[in-house]
């Protein structure tokens, strides 16, 4: 098993997954110093270390303060995993009790939100490699499982299998979606058109990469 980097090491793998993942980004220096999704994800870092230590008030008062300069607010109690990128990021809110693996590729205006003012697992579980579009709400502690797409503005109450695409209000996954999806619509949205880019070579990877 590798071991988890640390301190830089740790940023410059967040920088470099949004850098794969963002065909806008010019420059990982633009990244470093103005991408507000990965410097929430940076401030998160520390305020959950804070919150694990009892510094509640610490925790959650950096948490705001990230969330004024980011827009993105992410419960010092939440945890996420390594290189989650959240594009855009504007609007997102992560819970308390919400639960983020690797790899996972946010957009903006997303919930992981609760459905209950009760204390306790209230917040959704989010596995590895999962791609949430814009938009989207994830209601509950429903589990979305690793390697499945949540549409644009879905609205998620229910477990979402491994591997699955899951649409609409209330969300209901595909039953024929696309095996291997190459420069959709999806994957044109930062490049603004909707088109199949036809020069572009076919690359067999997961969907989450081209969105
Ligand atoms: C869910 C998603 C991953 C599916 O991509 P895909 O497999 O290429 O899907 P397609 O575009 O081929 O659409 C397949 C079907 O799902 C429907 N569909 C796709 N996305 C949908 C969505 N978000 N909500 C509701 N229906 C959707 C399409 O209308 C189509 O329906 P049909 O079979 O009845 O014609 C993608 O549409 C999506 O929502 N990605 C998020 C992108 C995003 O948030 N970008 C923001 C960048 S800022």
């Amino acid at each position: 098993m590798t071991e988890r980097p640390r301190g830089f090491a740790l940023m410059a793998e967040d920088v470099r997954a949004a850098k794969d993942r963002d065909p806008a980004a010019p420059s990982s220096f633009v990244i470093w110093v103005s991408y507000q999704g990965v410097h929430a994800v940076w401030y998160h870092r520390i305020a959950h270390r804070w919150w694990l230590r009892g510094h509640r008030s610490a925790a959650r008062l950096l948490s705001q303060f990230a969330r004024r300069w980011t827009g993105i607010e992410i419960h010092p109690g939440a945890q996420l995993g390594r290189r989650v990128f959240i594009d855009h990021g504007m609007g997102v809110v992560i819970g308390e009790t919400a639960v983020v693996g690797d790899d996972v590729l946010m957009f903006n205006n997303i919930n992981l939100g609760g459905t209950s003012m009760s204390h306790g697992k209230r917040h959704p579980t989010v596995g590895d490699r999962v791609v949430i579009g814009a938009g989207a709400r994830i209601l509950g502690p429903v589990y979305v499982g690793s390697d499945s797409r949540i549409g644009a503005n879905a609205v998620v109450v229910k477990d979402v299998p491994n591997g699955a695409t899951a649409v609409g209000i209330p969300a209901k996954v595909r039953e024929n979606p696309k095996p291997t999806e190459v420069h959709t619509a999806a994957s044109c949205v930062d490049e603004g058109d909707s088109h199949v880019h036809e020069h572009e070579q076919a690359v067999h990877e997961p969907a989450m990469y081209y969105i």
